[in-house]
């Protein structure tokens, strides 16, 4: 199958070119390159006769047009968006540009191309999003996101991403083109960018830094490994039913600081502090993000009823393997560190 691939330098998207490639598709990575994005996240893959790259703007129609155009694609998994939702606090314009515009310049191009090609059935539009559209559950544990939950997003960045998924239900319902949208929870593990929790834990313990955590740490989050998202991205892709969505979740819920406390003890273990004290004592509490979701959690029954998926690790071997990656990596994320906001507080001017 020939697959094209948006957000295919970022941390996840590059996961899902990996992964497809491996899997003997031929991709095509569209990606405009910007400041999460880093193309050593593909390197494994890049002299792959199957793999090819294009630097193009999701918010330009004629270059997204264009390059739909020129490759033809059997498919389109559309993972390029603004994805920090910080960043969504203090700069709230490029999310909407992006998420909502940059989704609507790839529903047009992908809806002209099929239309050209005589509407083939097995054409797909693969949009990926997030658990955030949902909004903010209470700390019930019989309560969770189904695909059935009202949308309530409560951030730029959520409200973006919902914005885009009402946009790619409406081009199925009214042009018929053939999409599957999957809501996934937080993910971690390789290649993720240094601005987001998982890595700025790890970093800044490894540099002796305070480790911060926002508010008391009691927000809950439902944690996916990485690895194991790409895998059920590809699985809806070839499995899931048209113009239905699926909620991916690693079964998985963890408060912050259950989290950070896990990550302080991997540490410990494999890369004890020179004074051997524990790493959890740089941990600190810092001001809470305004808007701050107390709770996410996933009901997975439909993919994994439907589709027979299921996340193929806990959360403690998973985070216990991207420590280890992060110990080995040491050079990836030293250049990123560089980049524009990177180690800084963002989010507080609401
Ligand atoms: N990270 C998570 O925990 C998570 C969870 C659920 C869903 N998602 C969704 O998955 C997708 C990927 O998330 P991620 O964490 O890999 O994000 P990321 O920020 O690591 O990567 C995003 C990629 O999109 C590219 N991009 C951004 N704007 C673009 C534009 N205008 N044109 C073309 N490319 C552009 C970037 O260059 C980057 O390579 C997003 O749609 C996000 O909403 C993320």
């Amino acid at each position: 199958m020939k697959l094209l691939v948006t957000g295919g330098a970022g941390f996840i998207g590059s996961a899902v070119v990996r992964q497809a490639v491996g899997q003997g598709h031929e991709v095509v990575n569209l990606d405009a390159l910007t400041y999460a994005a880093c193309l050593d996240n593909v390197a494994s893959v890049a002299d792959s006769p199957l793999y090819s790259f294009e630097q193009v703007d999701i918010r330009d129609a004629v270059a997204v047009e264009a390059c739909i155009a020129r490759h033809a694609p059997d498919a389109i998994m559309h993972l390029a968006a603004e994805s920090h939702v910080d960043r969504s606090i203090d700069g709230p314009g490029v999310f909407v540009e992006t998420n909502v515009m940059g989704t609507y310049n790839m529903l047009q191009s992908a809806r002209a191309l099929w239309e050209r090609q005589g509407k083939p059935e097995g054409f797909r539009f693969h949009h990926i999003s997030t658990d955030e559209v949902f909004g903010s559950l209470p700390n019930d544990p019989s309560v969770q996101f189904t695909e059935d939950t009202p949308y309530d997003p409560r951030s730029p960045y959520s409200a973006s991403k919902a914005s885009s998924d009402h946009l790619v239900r409406a081009w199925h319902e009214t042009y018929g083109l053939p999409i599957v949208l999957t809501n996934c929870s937080n993910n971690y593990g390789p290649y993720h960018f240094p601005e987001k929790l998982i890595p700025v834990i790890i970093l800044n313990a490894l540099a002796g830094k305070p480790l911060p955590i926002y508010g008391d740490g009691s927000n809950i989050r439902d944690w996916l490994y990485v690895e194991d998202h790409a895998d059920a991205l590809l699985t809806v892709l070839a499995k899931g039913q048209v113009g239905r969505s699926y909620n991916i979740g690693g079964e998985n819920e963890r408060t912050n600081l259950e989290l950070v406390q896990t990550l302080c003890s991997i540490l410990d273990k494999l890369s004890p502090r020179a004074d051997a004290k524990a790493y959890a004592d740089q941990i600190t509490f810092v001001t809470d993000r305004p808007g701050h979701d107390a709770r996410y959690a996933i009901d997975p029954t439909r993919i994994r009823t439907e589709l027979g998926w299921r996340p193929s690790v806990t959360v403690e071997q998973g985070l216990e393997k991207t420590v280890q990656w992060y110990l080995d990596n040491e050079t990836w994320w030293r250049a990123l560190q560089n980049r524009a906001g990177v180690g800084q507080r963002l989010g507080t001017k609401a």
